[in-house]
């Protein structure tokens, strides 16, 4: 097998994914999350803007003594005050990283910080020549890369670059790139700045087309080695790459990619959800691999697919992301097979006649609700049993199956959601072709 380049995960949720608007957090709470990227496995946190505030500058140092595998990462202006007060809340670090950026892009430079090239150059390679005096590992990101004159860009890469940088953050500050024009930028800079081949090219995108991933992925295939994100995607504006994404594409998609990452997948779902829980801020319930309907399944045909084998329909297991379990959500698009199958699960078996009549008495009610609870289903089936004035071995009734499930005890609200493992279902319909809404009716 032949030997994956490894990509270094730079994650940002502390820094640009706090710059959501809402989703700003104390020090506690930067804390506890620092602990689960941790066990998430990212190579690098950047835990804040330690000069923006004393809270930043707290969090920063918080972090920085008690999270010690992973390098810690501060950000900074290229400004001496910066550059120290960055260093400072560094101290207890046991691998320190000073961030410094500077915009680079004709549109910041005269509108925003009103200087020409020629002093953007100059202050860039001195906070890089200021912070190299105090640590060893250097970042420099010009910020808007992909909006600035591309030979000036390359410029000041190659003063960074001999002023002692040890990575180039090649940000994508408003989400305007597009994937081939982003590889063509990578390629450009590993083509025309001296001494590029010494450090690591990093991809920081944003998502304001919805391309930040696409865009991570072009990057590392021109050549990038780091790529920057945030846990759920947050971060200023549209946010930032999403690091789940990011990740499993280089992980599911590993026949077109040569690359590995150190992240642990099954910690990516408790990462989204401790987020989440921290800052109130909802996960979209669509949102690739950790949103609440990644694994769920609505209609029929694919439930169906789904409870004869998983593949047919689902391009990762929902464990190996740490999510707890595929759902077949029963609704009015379900089928057949999904609803016999949570039938059993609730402990009755039904036969062929039975379940056709529960099934077209379920569609029906499923067409003026959302969704079915498991409570409606169980009456669905009594009902249906007396309907068909039958005795009990008419339906067989798994006594011990059923007693767990006394009406009284199901929440009436919930929805029903079909558990995942149903082996015998699976047997006992082994014959049957593919799923017909139907059938019998
Ligand atoms: O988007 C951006 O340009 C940034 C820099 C500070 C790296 O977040
Ligand atoms: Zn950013």
């Amino acid at each position: 097998m032949s030997e994956r380049e490894r990509i270094t995960i730079f994650d940002t949720t502390l820094r640009d994914g706090e710059q959501s608007p809402g989703c700003s957090m104390t020090v506690d709470e930067k804390l506890r999350m620092a602990h689960q990227l941790d066990r998430l496995g990212v190579d690098v946190i950047e835990a804040g803007f330690p000069i923006s505030s004393d809270g930043d500058f707290h969090a920063v140092q918080a972090v920085a003594r008690d999270v010690r595998r992973p390098v810690i990462a501060a950000l900074a202006r290229c400004r001496r005050e910066d550059i120290e007060r960055a260093w400072q809340a560094l101290q207890g670090a046991a691998r320190p990283r000073i961030h410094a950026f500077l915009a680079t892009s004709d549109i910041h430079l005269q509108h925003k910080l009103r200087i020409s090239q020629r002093e953007c150059l100059e202050q860039a390679r001195d906070a890089v020549r200021f912070a190299k005096s105090f640590c060893e590992d250097v970042e420099f990101s010009p910020e808007d890369a992909t909006r600035s004159d591309v030979d000036f860009l390359c410029e000041v890469l190659e003063a960074v670059v001999e002023a002692g940088a040890t990575t180039v953050n090649i940000p994508d500050t408003v989400g305007y790139t597009v994937p081939s024009e982003f590889a063509e930028l990578i390629t450009r800079i590993r083509q025309q700045v001296r001494g590029i081949g010494r450090v690591v090219i990093s991809a920081h995108c944003h998502d304001d087309l919805g391309l930040a991933t696409a865009n991570s992925l072009a990057a590392v295939g021109a050549g990038a080695r780091q790529v920057e994100g945030t846990v759920n995607g947050i971060g200023e504006r549209a946010g930032n790459t999403s690091l789940e994404e990011f990740v499993m594409a280089v992980r599911v998609r590993s026949d077109r990619h040569s690359f590995e990452t150190g992240v642990v997948s099954q910690q990516l779902y408790p990462a989204s959800q401790l987020l989440s829980e921290i800052t109130g801020a909802a996960v979209q319930p669509n949102k690739a691999i950790v949103g609440r309907n990644a694994f769920a399944h609505e209609a029929g045909i694919h439930q169906d697919g789904i409870i004869k084998n998983a593949l047919t329909y689902e391009i990762m297991t929902p464990e190996s992301v740490g999510v707890p379990g595929t759902s077949l959500v029963l609704g009015k698009h379900s089928g057949r097979h999904a609803l016999g199958l949570r039938c059993e699960q609730l402990g009755f078996r039904l036969e062929r006649r039975e379940l056709d009549l529960v099934y077209r008495r379920f569609l029906a009610l499923a067409d003026s609700h959302k969704t079915v609870t498991d409570h409606q289903i169980l009456e669905l089936v009594t009902n249906g049993r007396r309907m068909l004035d039958r005795s009990d071995a008419s339906v067989a009734h798994h006594e011990s199956l059923a007693s767990q499930f006394p009406l009284a005890y199901l929440g009436k609200g919930a929805p029903a959601q079909v558990d995942r493992v149903a082996p015998s279902f699976v047997h006992d319909h082994d014959g049957e072709q593919q799923e017909d809404y139907l059938w019998g009716v």
